[in-house]
């Protein structure tokens, strides 16, 4: 059987190092492809250079065509520009929606049939406006965010218990921004929720409570460390996570932003919500009863996803 074919829309930062990853993982064969002639090309060339000494088999090209990523079974796009320090991801949404455009079109022709991973921020907006300009099935297109934010809740959950990542989940729903809706009642050690170990004196609210701020600002404190860019190794390996459940039918469960009609009474919109990932895209949106408190933290992150979504439309009439 042929190996999978994994186009990376984008070959910068993220690229790169998705490119790294998925050849690690021997997931398939990796086509890099940018506007930038050269990158996509020379980095393709390194990675491959390091199979003798990482020994996987996968083939690696970088490429300035779009032909390129004909049959591509998943489609992961990180093209766009990064934020810099003083910047929200707001603020990269009109010249992030024009490249959208042009993904989008590149891969409704070339790769119809892929499953698609949007990391371009700001993302519910992106993944949104993405999935309008390909005009794919809304649950072959999905953004990826909630791993990213639940793996930075778990690791400083971690490092507050002083106990192994691998025990620790957490639950982060709603927009991949300020309005982020980290959910206490549904994170936990070994199986313990975070308030049943507040109330055993593990940690404090108050711990907690800058905890999940943290969180919320973990793209930000990234951001201001690097000065130049932001994350990636962390955003790459969210989403290789995800393109593994679906290239190997897992279905995990998985926070993503992902078409939500009807669940959490939403109509129609992208959104961060627990899903089933597998052989068939989104297979599953998990539409769990939120508390009061919750419910209105998930509000607001709706209303300011929407507010994204509407700006799009004014930007670009073919959206509205
Ligand atoms: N088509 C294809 N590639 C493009 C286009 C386009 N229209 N416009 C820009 N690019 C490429 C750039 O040439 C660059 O190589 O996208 C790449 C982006 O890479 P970086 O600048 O290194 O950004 P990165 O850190 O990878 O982040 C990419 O993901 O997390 C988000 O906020 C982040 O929106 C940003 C995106």
């Amino acid at each position: 059987m042929a190996r999978p074919k994994i186009a990376l829309i984008g070959s910068g930062q993220i690229g790169g190092t998705l490119a790294h990853l998925a050849a690690i993982k021997e997931l398939g064969d990796v086509v890099l492809f940018d506007i930038a002639e050269g990158t996509p090309q020379g980095k393709a060339l390194d990675i491959a250079e390091s199979g003798p000494s990482e020994k996987f088999d996968a083939a690696l090209t970088g490429t300035n065509d779009y032909a390129d990523i004909a049959g591509a079974d998943v489609c992961i796009v990180t093209a766009g520009v990064p934020r810099k320090p003083g910047m929200s991801r707001d603020d990269l949404l009109g010249i992030n929606l024009k490249v959208m455009k042009s993904v989008g079109e590149g891969i409704a022709k070339h790769a119809p049939n892929a499953f698609v991973i949007c990391i371009t921020n700001p993302l519910d907006a992106m993944v949104w406006a993405l999935r309008e300009f390909s005009g794919l099935p809304h649950e072959k297109v999905v953004g990826m965010a909630g791993v990213l934010d639940s793996a930075r809740f778990r690791h400083f959950l971690s490092l507050e218990f002083d106990v192994s990542m691998r025990d620790v989940t957490a639950f982060v729903l709603g927009g991949h921004g300020d309005t982020m809706v980290p959910l206490a009642r549904y994170s936990t050690v070994g199986g313990i929720p975070l308030p049943d170990l507040v109330k055993m004196g593990w940690t404090t609210q108050e711990k907690l409570d800058a905890i999940i701020q943290r969180t919320r600002d973990g793209g930000a404190e990234i951001v201001g460390l690097l000065k130049t860019g932001s994350a990636f190794y962390a955003p790459a390996t969210s989403a290789i996570e995800m393109a593994e459940a679906y290239l190997k039918d897992q279905k995990r469960l998985l926070p993503c932003a992902a078409w939500v009609d009807g669940a959490f009474g939403l109509k129609g919109m992208y959104v961060g919500v627990p899903t089933v990932i597998g052989a068939g895209g989104v297979e599953r949106v998990v539409d769990i009863k939120l508390n009061k408190d919750e419910q209105a933290m998930f509000d607001k992150s709706v209303e300011s996803v929407q507010g994204l979504v509407s700006a799009c439309k004014e930007i670009d009439e073919t959206l509205a």
